[in-house]
């Protein structure tokens, strides 16, 4: 038997089965590659969702968790922790906010985001104030309030009740928002382009105008760029593109460059509304994470990995619209930076498949759309290995020309 057919017989008895999980056992990464438990290697354009934006084991970020787990591992909230001063001071000196709340996960980024935006309008506003309208195929977690602000309905199925205090209105329709806005809504939150939706991206003009709408009815504006931060888009933070900035940002995946950190960023007038005592998380900016977080975003911008996402966004970007020349299934490529989506008319499972067994590593979403997301340091030679599988993966299409 191979090592991973055991590892996976293994799985089957005692590791719960809420993924559907590929028949793959990662057991070693470096850069864009990733090794299995039998010793094959796959090119990662999946890149854990997102969070290998540094690749895997960049060594700067092994450096930083080597270094600082020798120091110091865990403190509690307690106490003030340097690492966690350095990378809030680091994360607001390059964006629009003034303070930062730690956690562990992009759901919890975000919950502490509807948190906030409730506190600070129930205080400013009144009680009646509660409802955040979110998008239709968005993502935003799998807790109980991030599944209720998530506007599709697969992943509420079977945990009624939701929380209440949502409404959805479609992506890029800015007539639905201004319809929907009501006395009850306290914010409009939303992806700057959406990830699990489908990677899409929203007309020109529309956040701008979002911004306006929420400036004019005095609305938070939430960003949730779990996905899309980091450098993903080609920028530090997806918004700076838009030129629209929000009043709170949720990052996570990638913002320590592997290990899991969530961060909820705010400006001052909305942070304070968060006081002493009113929430909280017990490993939220725990020293070892924070020292990763910022040793990994140090690197995004000082090491140049912005201008290779930039660069090699548009390079795959160019490839892709070459198969989607090649193969009358293909019907769009989309995306910014290095996450980009290539909408196909058929269904993208078997491409999966297919592509894994011949050493590339991607993903499908909403069923028909196959997501790009590799690491923001990837090559030119990366791109040509990976585009050549996928394209003799496309030929052997029963839909193929
Ligand atoms: C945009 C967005 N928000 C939130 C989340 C949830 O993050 P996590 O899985 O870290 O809770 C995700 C995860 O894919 C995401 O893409």
């Amino acid at each position: 038997m191979s090592l991973t057919q055991n590892w996976i017989d293994r799985a089957g008895q005692h590791v719960m089965k809420t993924y559907g999980r590929f028949p793959l056992v990662a057991v070693r990464g470096e850069g864009c590659r990733l090794w299995d438990a039998d010793g094959k290697s796959y090119l990662d354009f999946v890149a854990g969702v997102a969070v290998n934006g540094l690749g895997h084991c960049h060594p700067k970020v092994v450096a930083a968790l080597r270094e600082q787990a020798g120091k110091l591992l865990h403190c509690s909230n307690f106490y003030h922790i340097p690492q966690q001063i350095e990378l809030a001071e680091w994360l607001c000196a390059r964006s629009f906010a003034d303070q930062v709340f730690f956690c562990n996960s992009g759901a919890e980024a975000n919950e502490a985001a509807i948190k906030l935006a409730r506190k600070y309008s129930q205080e400013t506003f009144g009680e009646q104030r509660f409802e955040v309208i979110t998008a239709l195929a968005s993502f935003h977690g799998r807790t109980l309030a991030t599944i209720s602000a998530t506007g599709q309905e697969k992943v509420r199925a079977g945990f009624a009740p939701m929380l209440p205090g949502f409404r959805y209105v479609p992506f890029g329709d800015l007539d639905a928002l201004r319809a929907t806005i009501n006395t009850g809504t306290c914010a409009v939150m939303l992806e700057p382009v959406q990830g699990e939706g489908g990677v899409n991206v929203p007309p020109p003009g529309y956040l701008q105008a979002v911004r306006q709408l929420c400036d004019a009815h005095g609305l938070l504006l939430i960003y949730d760029e779990v996905q899309v931060g980091c450098g993903r888009t080609g920028s530090l933070w997806a918004y700076e593109q838009e030129g629209v900035a929000p009043d709170v940002m949720t990052l996570a995946k990638a913002l320590a460059g592997g290990p899991p950190i969530g961060a909820m960023l705010a400006r001052r007038q909305y942070a304070e509304s968060l006081g002493p005592g009113t929430h909280g998380s017990t490993f939220g900016g725990n020293p070892l994470l924070c020292s990763a977080a910022l040793a990994a975003m140090q690197t995004l911008v000082d090491d140049g990995v912005l201008d290779n996402c930039r660069a090699a966004g548009a390079y795959l970007r160019n490839k892709l619209e070459d198969l989607r020349r090649k193969y009358p299934f293909i019907r769009e490529v989309r995306g910014r930076g290095l996450i980009l989506g290539m909408e196909m008319t058929i269904d993208g499972a078997d491409i999966v498949k297919q592509a894994m067994q011949r050493g590339l590593l991607i993903n499908c979403t909403v069923g028909k759309v196959l997501r790009f997301l590799p690491p923001l340091i990837v090559s030119r030679e990366e791109i040509d290995e990976a585009m050549g599988i996928l394209d003799e993966t496309l030929a052997s299409c029963p839909e193929s020309p």
